[in-house]
């Protein structure tokens, strides 16, 4: 068990804190979604980032309730993120999206809802609308538009702030140029092959927290992206730090300046994956670890690279 109060929060701009550490749960199934998110509360996680796009946030829900009604927790304090997915990019369609995944997790409000990616998919309730010929159907709306329902949501009261997910640089200027709530988060691929340096130096200029996700770059993923925890230098830093090479890989994307959201169903690695608070590495093992890093990402999204709002086309 961690203690809660050593795991660092990082300050929105709005006043509220996000703990900088959390469990991610995509490709959590219902029955074992619902018991790591009771295991990861009693680790010390009060971080849950979660997505209507899992098929989960009920599950999700039901095991941040239980920790609720047990008396481990008080709703206020553990932060639980929920995303729009791509076919609710109609400004029309953001608030009932947001209202159904705050129905969805049982609560009465989530504290950041992500705009999941800056680019839409043809409207409807199929998630992956594909033609007949199996091709992602995308449509041609503006994620300024679809801003204007998240900072809908955010008056509502239905989330306490409001972000984004996947954007590069130039969509982000973009966005800052007219909205009239700025996002507080730009939740990105970061990890040992993908360190994000310059999105990261350019969000915080911004204002704009960042979170990591697939910060062990998701071992067995599709894209078959791995991340090295073989090589000398990370088996080095786990002897001397007396560490798991993932925990390593984590630290790493801590002091990259990242929240870090691993997803684990499995006890004993949910319990070890929060414990990266109590070392720390050096400038010069940073960028060691960096001049590895490959570029590769885990989620590239290639089905989409067509389309007009593709994040991936532009250095950061
Ligand atoms: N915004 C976005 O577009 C986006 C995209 C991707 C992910 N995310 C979020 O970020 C979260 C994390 O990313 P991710 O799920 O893609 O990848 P990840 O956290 O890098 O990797 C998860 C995988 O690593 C395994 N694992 C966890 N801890 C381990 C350990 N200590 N040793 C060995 N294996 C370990 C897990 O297995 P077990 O569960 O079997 O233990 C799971 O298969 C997601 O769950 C989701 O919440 C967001």
């Amino acid at each position: 068990m961690t203690d809660p109060s050593t795991v660092p929060s990082i300050k929105f701009y709005n006043g509220y804190s996000m703990p900088m550490f959390g469990l991610g749960t995509y490709l959590g199934n219902e029955e074992e979604l619902e018991q790591a998110i009771k295991d990861a509360i009693d680790a010390g996680y009060r971080h849950i980032d979660t997505a209507f796009f899992y098929g989960n946030e009920k599950a999700a829900g039901r095991g941040i309730r239980a920790k609720i009604e047990d008396g481990t927790i008080k709703r206020e304090d553990i932060f639980v993120t929920t995303k729009l997915w791509n076919n609710f990019h109609k400004e029309e369609r953001v608030v009932p999206a947001c209202r159904k995944s705050v129905e969805n997790l049982g609560l009465d409000y989530v504290d950041l809802y992500l705009m999941h990616w800056p680019f839409a998919y043809q409207d409807g309730d199929d998630l992956t609308p594909t033609d007949e010929t199996g091709k992602l159907i995308l449509a041609d709306i503006d994620y300024l538009e679809t801003w204007r329902g998240m900072e809908e949501c955010q008056r509502l009261g239905l989330t306490k702030s409001i972000g984004i997910s996947n954007f590069n640089s130039e969509q982000i200027t973009r966005l800052l140029s007219v909205a009239k709530i700025k996002p507080v988060n730009n939740q990105i691929e970061v990890n040992l092959n993908l360190p994000q340096k310059r999105l990261i130096e350019f969000c915080k200029k911004h204002d704009i927290t960042v979170t990591g996700f697939s910060p062990l770059a998701r071992p067995g993923n599709r894209s078959g992206v791995k991340i090295d925890l073989g090589n000398e230098k990370v088996l080095g830093l786990a002897k001397k730090y007396n560490k798991t090479p993932q925990q390593i890989a984590l630290r790493f994307v801590f002091q990259c300046g990242a929240a870090v959201i691993p997803k684990s169903v499995t006890k004993s690695r949910i319990v070890q994956n929060i414990q990266i608070f109590d070392f720390e590495l050096t400038a010069e093992e940073m960028s060691d670890l960096d001049s590895k890093a490959t570029g590769e990402r885990v989620s590239p999204m290639k089905q989409t690279e067509g389309a007009k709002y593709y994040p991936f086309s532009i250095p950061f």
